[in-house]
């Protein structure tokens, strides 16, 4: 029997995906000793049992990573059968290479870290890169949820929309939402000053004039990116623009930085909690398509 025991920051989705295959769910105890350290207890018994641990890492990244392995130990020194996590946004993704002598590269560390602490399976949903996943040393699983994405838009947005990835990265997202709502998709060049960290978008001269501009990342931090190209295409005629993107973390006002550059509608997915006034999808549909194969 599978069990889903939601610790911290995974109540909501484990919730919605508990209910659509009927699965026990439990919430993990959780608090805080006065010196801020985690203490968490199971809910019950799991001894025998396949548990699904259900922690997204964003925000308070280090603390909820921390608490996925401390629940993960415990699940193994309990008994379990077997452990599967799912994280719906896997913090530390985008440093998966040394770009420059003596860097670290952090979620190769994170994911060695998870797996130690006795997680057999990785769920996560859009990777910054799925070739991260490689240094899991167990199954690993990429949810996409293009297909979430495609079943809102594709009523909205015109037939010669045009998707746009900001950077190669990205290009694999584009032209799976594209094929999935039936439009065309470019991809744009990013570079980065690896010392002061800024960006620099080298786009396509393309006809823009009247045209729904569909533009899809993984992630909107700053926003820097996404405006960056929402500012090229708005100038160009672009009659609505869409920022897509699955993780919306937001940071220092960057739904105001998108607003004006002239984004007109953001849509993220409920990978990790949302204040801002953005739409937010729910991925769950996506993550128990691939749950249904695996339990
Ligand atoms: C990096 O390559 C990612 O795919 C995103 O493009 C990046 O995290 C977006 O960050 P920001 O919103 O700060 O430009």
């Amino acid at each position: 029997m599978t069990i889903v025991l939601a610790l911290p920051a995974g109540t909501e989705i484990s919730k919605n995906i508990s209910k659509e295959l009927s699965l026990e769910h439990h919430i993990i105890t959780h608090k805080l000793f006065p010196d801020g350290e985690s203490y968490l207890r199971l809910p019950r018994n799991i001894k025998g049992q396949t548990v699904l641990l259900v922690q997204t890492t964003f925000p308070n990244q280090d603390k909820r990573l921390m608490e996925l392995i401390l629940a993960a130990d415990a699940c193994k020194e309990y008994g379990a059968n077997e452990v599967i996590a799912l994280i719906p946004y896997m913090a530390y993704s985008r440093q998966d290479k040394a770009f420059l002598e003596g860097e670290v590269v952090s979620i190769r560390a994170v994911l060695k870290s998870l797996r130690s602490a006795g997680i057999e399976t990785l769920i996560t949903v859009d990777i910054h890169k799925e070739e991260s996943l490689r240094y899991f040393d167990g199954k690993a699983i990429n949810v996409e949820p293009w297909q979430v994405f495609a079943n809102v838009l594709g009523s909205d947005v015109k037939e010669d929309a045009l998707v746009i990835a900001p950077d190669k990265g990205a290009e694999k997202r584009a032209a799976t939402l594209a094929r999935e709502i039936g439009v065309n998709y470019v991809v744009f060049s990013k570079y980065r000053d690896r010392i002061t960290g800024e960006i620099r978008h080298e786009y396509k001269d393309i006809k823009l004039e009247g045209k729904h501009v569909i533009i899809v990342d993984d992630i909107i931090s700053t926003g820097g990116t996404v405006a960056d190209i929402a500012k090229f295409v708005s100038e160009r005629g672009a009659k609505k623009v869409y920022a897509v993107a699955s993780h919306g973390l937001f940071v220092r006002n960057a739904v105001r930085r998108l607003r004006e550059s002239r984004v007109d509608e953001v849509y993220v997915l409920n990978t990790v909690p949302q204040k801002e006034n953005v739409k937010v999808l729910d991925v769950s549909p996506a993550v128990v398509n691939v749950l249904k194969e695996l339990i």
